[in-house]
């Protein structure tokens, strides 16, 4: 029943402004001689946007430029989102609004790629007439020939699930880029079997990438003058790579030289460079190790926050939503980033409200974790059933609408609290902030993040965009913290 774009009514302006990485992206005009112009839209999660970038690579070498007006396109593409009911109806109602555009212009191809693609899969040709084209996260490679197929006048469907495919291979087209900071994807797919969710049933198994072709990727973007990355995978910290995994030679049982787990990828995407700053998203409390935390320690450059999404600070609840862990593990892990990293390090969480059977008491417990861990920033959702999921199955959606939006106002005035006194800890103090570009309401301040990824709004003077700045943080609000630049 739900999505984020909803959620966030209930947030201000300024905390909206904070979630853009989880909206709408649309792809920006690139002018290369192609003779066709595809216009791609991406909605949910960071993979998505990541993803529209490689599909962006593979069109362009296939003949088609991106373009940033509906009206110029040949070809439209949704990358789309399943998490939500709502994530699902966003796309619909887009998808209506493209029938005039088609009146007007016959041989408009519209695609729909992404995880609605790989859950509905053909069923999408039938229950929305105006897709052409239907491709699921594995099947990008196939654009190019699905697209031929649209072409000779028949409907194109692949949606494939690979237990192998990562695009190692295939630089992506940066789309909606400040030139400062990108993603890059180490891992597809998801092993883990949340109950409430749906992604490992639209992303597949798990699989992590060659690391050479991510370090790559990274010292690319550096010599371009890139200086942040965000290394993404669904669940990062069990990401592990292997060439015998990878078919690539035969490990003898003894040699696990080559093996490569997520500290060591971490640590090597570092040593880059020391103005390269690393992030990565998103952290399984079940999954994170101590080893990752002293590598984040060990090294300056990469960033001090970390995405740990709790889903609810109770224990049963946690139980039937299969996420292996319980409260007291889960305090566990925080207490250990305080200890390790410090109590600077930013941590952020992901919670939802009102999961089949949850009493009063068990939804005080999640606001009793809140209080405990004092989250810089949460993303709060209620829960919304999947068809197909564990919990879809397994137990009734039994939680009203009302008592789960209850539930959700609650958890999100806690946060805003929390917000606000985890930023008003910053005032008066330096923090190096990477200037990322004008502040959204003046060019006369620029704007940056510090370590913990929180916004940080200050005035112009000499900086641009690219450099490091110290900053002295003069005041804040829940989402933003305010200062200048010292020398
Ligand atoms: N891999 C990440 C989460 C990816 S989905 C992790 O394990 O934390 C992003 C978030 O959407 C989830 O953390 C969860 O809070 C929310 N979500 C997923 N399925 C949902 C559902 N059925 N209803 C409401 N929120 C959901
Ligand atoms: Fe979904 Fe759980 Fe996998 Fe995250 S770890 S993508 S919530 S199944
Ligand atoms: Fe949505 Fe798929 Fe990401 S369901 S959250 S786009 S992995």
């Amino acid at each position: 029943m739900n999505n984020l774009i909803e959620d966030i009514d209930f947030l201000k302006k300024e905390e909206k402004e904070a979630e853009t990485c989880q909206i709408v992206k649309i792809s920006e005009d690139s002018n290369t001689g192609k003779s066709r112009k595809l216009y791609i839209e991406s909605y949910g999660c960071q993979m998505n946007f990541s993803d529209s970038e490689i599909v962006s690579s593979i069109m362009n070498k296939n003949g088609f430029d991106t373009t940033s007006e509906l009206e110029q396109a040949d070809v439209i593409f949704l990358n789309t989102c399943s998490i939500r009911e709502k994530a699902e109806q966003t796309v619909r109602n887009r998808l209506s609004q493209f029938n005039a555009l088609k009146r007007r212009k016959p041989e408009l191809m519209v695609g729909i790629l992404g995880c609605m693609a790989e859950r509905l899969k053909s069923q999408l040709l039938e229950e929305e007439r105006i897709v052409d084209l239907v491709a699921g996260p594995d099947a990008y490679r196939d654009l190019p020939v699905l697209v031929n197929q649209v072409d000779d006048g028949q409907k194109a469907v692949n949606t494939f699930l690979s237990r192998e495919e990562t695009y190692a291979d295939i630089s992506p087209v940066r789309l909606n880029s400040n030139g400062i900071t990108a993603f890059i994807s180490i891992m597809r797919g998801c092993d883990n079997m949340c109950s409430f969710c749906v992604v490992p049933f639209t992303r597949g198994r798990e699989r992590s990438r060659d690391p050479h072709s991510i370090i790559e990727e990274a010292q690319d973007l550096f010599n371009k003058g890139y200086r942040e990355v965000t290394l993404l995978g669904q669940n990062v910290d069990s990401y592990k790579w292997s060439p015998e995994q990878n078919n690539k030679a035969k490990l003898e049982k003894s040699d696990v030289s080559h093996i490569v787990n997520f500290a060591q990828l971490l640590d090597k995407v570092a040593k880059v460079h020391p103005d390269l700053r690393v992030r990565f998203s998103t952290s399984h409390p079940k999954d994170i190790t101590d080893e990752v935390l002293y590598t984040i320690k060990e090294h300056e450059n990469i960033c001090n926050y970390i995405h740990l999404p709790a889903q609810s600070g109770n224990s049963r609840i946690l139980k039937m939503m299969n996420r292996t862990y319980d409260r007291s593990w889960y305090i566990n892990r925080v207490d250990a980033i305080r200890t390790i990293i410090g109590d600077d390090c930013g941590i952020s969480s992901d919670m939802i409200t009102g999961f089949c059977t949850e009493t009063e008491e068990e939804h005080q417990d999640t606001l009793s974790l809140m209080d405990y861990v004092k989250y810089d920033f949460s993303y709060m959702f209620f829960y919304s059933e999947r068809p197909g999921t564990l919990a879809e199955k397994k137990y009734e959606d039994d939680i009203p609408l009302d008592i789960k939006k209850r539930r959700l106002s609650e958890i999100i005035s806690r946060q805003q609290k929390h917000s606000l006194e985890r930023n008003q800890m910053e005032v008066g103090k330096i923090h190096r902030v990477l200037v990322e570009g004008f502040s959204k309401r003046s060019e006369a301040q620029l704007q940056g993040r510090n370590s913990a990824n929180k916004v940080v709004i200050f005035p112009k003077r000499t900086a641009k965009k690219g450099d490091y700045v110290n900053v002295l943080v003069e005041d804040c609000s829940t989402a933003t913290l305010f200062g200048k630049v010292i020398d």
